[in-house]
């Protein structure tokens, strides 16, 4: 397969994640085609599918005829090398079986818990498939991204270097042990949110104090930038970081104690640790579809999109008894 540069980046649904990353892969896209980087392999045409109108206009609004928007998944499997999944885990089935791969197509999946085993189940032979677990800040290049590839890794490959531009663009990212990345969604995916709490509780605590909001607001933003980017750039552990600024009977050490007698740190890590089971549980239901689909094939010739739609159906009435967690 020839992947060059100018290549076609298809996006198979792109609401708040799948947009976060289209966002960063345009600005990148342009960037490097002013930079004029012949050896690059940089995507050059964007054609993405949602399922209503409403998104159509929103994609069309904000990045005008950059992005060609379409409501046929086919069209994007049929016109990219390289697809993002970024619809929600319970749909890949009832999305991905009813497709033809007629060309080899690299899928990075976005989705949260779901395996590239159980994306392979859902596809052909004629894919290769990415993990990505990221978050909303990869629009403004500020995203933290766990990937995981189909089989081995090659450093040097065409995919490799496509699927790395494209992830350097949204922020930083680490490979991982596909066993990880369940973690990686409570951490990567999930802790943002649990930030963004702590961070309303901070602008909270300082109005409370007597700030007026936006100036709270303001100063919480960066607090937060600040200590992140610090514990980046010292390579330092948290704890050692906080040592510095806690004063003997100072103000610091005696507002940690009062969150430590809340138990915050108890709290965080309860967060994460339900949040990795519930992106499990998640893979779970994936691979218990995969597994009823292949005793479904060896069992009988019945037409394939049919027992798809069959198992769909049955699926989605499972799910929506069960309600599914929106990651
Ligand atoms: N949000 C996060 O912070 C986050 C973090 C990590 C991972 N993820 C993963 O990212 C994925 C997307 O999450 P999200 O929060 O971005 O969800 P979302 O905002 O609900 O976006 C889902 C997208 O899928 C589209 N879609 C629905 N049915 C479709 C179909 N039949 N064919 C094609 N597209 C279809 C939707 O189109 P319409 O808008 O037209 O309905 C929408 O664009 C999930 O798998 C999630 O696990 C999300």
């Amino acid at each position: 397969m020839v992947l060059e540069n100018g290549y076609t980046l298809g996006f198979l649904g792109s609401g708040k994640m799948g947009t976060a990353v289209l966002a960063a892969a345009i600005a990148g896209a342009e960037a490097a085609k002013a930079q004029n980087l012949p050896d690059a392999i940089v995507p050059g045409r964007f054609v993405v599918s949602v399922r209503t109108a409403k998104s159509r206009v929103r994609l069309q609004e904000r990045f005008g005829d950059k992005v060609t928007v379409v409501t046929d998944n086919q069209k994007v499997i049929d016109e990219s090398n390289v697809v993002v999944l970024g619809f929600k885990p319970y749909m890949a089935q009832d999305i991905l079986n009813r497709l033809h791969y007629s060309h080899f197509t690299i899928l990075i999946s976005l989705l949260a818990g779901t395996s590239i085993e159980s994306i392979r189940q859902f596809t052909s032979v004629n894919t290769f498939i990415v993990r990505a677990t990221t978050n909303t800040a990869a629009q403004c290049g500020q995203g933290m991204t766990a990937l995981s590839y189909q089989g081995e890794y090659h450093p040097d490959s065409p995919i490799t270097l496509a699927v790395e531009w494209l992830f350097n663009q949204t922020g930083k990212f680490v490979m991982v042990e596909e066993s990880k990345q369940d973690a990686c969604v409570a951490l990567c995916g999930s802790a943002p949110a649990f930030t963004y709490l702590f961070m309303e509780a901070l602008i909270d605590g300082a109005v409370k104090s007597g700030l007026p909001l936006e100036t709270a607001q303001t100063m919480a933003a960066q607090v937060v930038l600040g200590a992140g980017h610090m514990a980046q750039v010292t390579g330092r552990h948290p704890a050692s970081l906080r040592g510095d600024v806690c004063t003997p009977g100072g103000t610091t050490i005696n507002g940690l104690a009062i969150l430590e007698d809340r138990a915050v740190r108890g709290a965080v890590i309860g967060a994460l640790d339900k949040a990795t089971n519930i992106s499990q549980d998640i893979g779970r239901a994936a691979n218990e579809n995969t597994a009823s689909l292949d005793q479904a094939r060896v069992a009988s010739h019945i037409n394939l999109a049919e027992m798809a739609q069959q198992i769909s159906i049955s699926r989605r009435n499972t799910l929506n008894a069960a309600r599914q967690p929106s990651l």
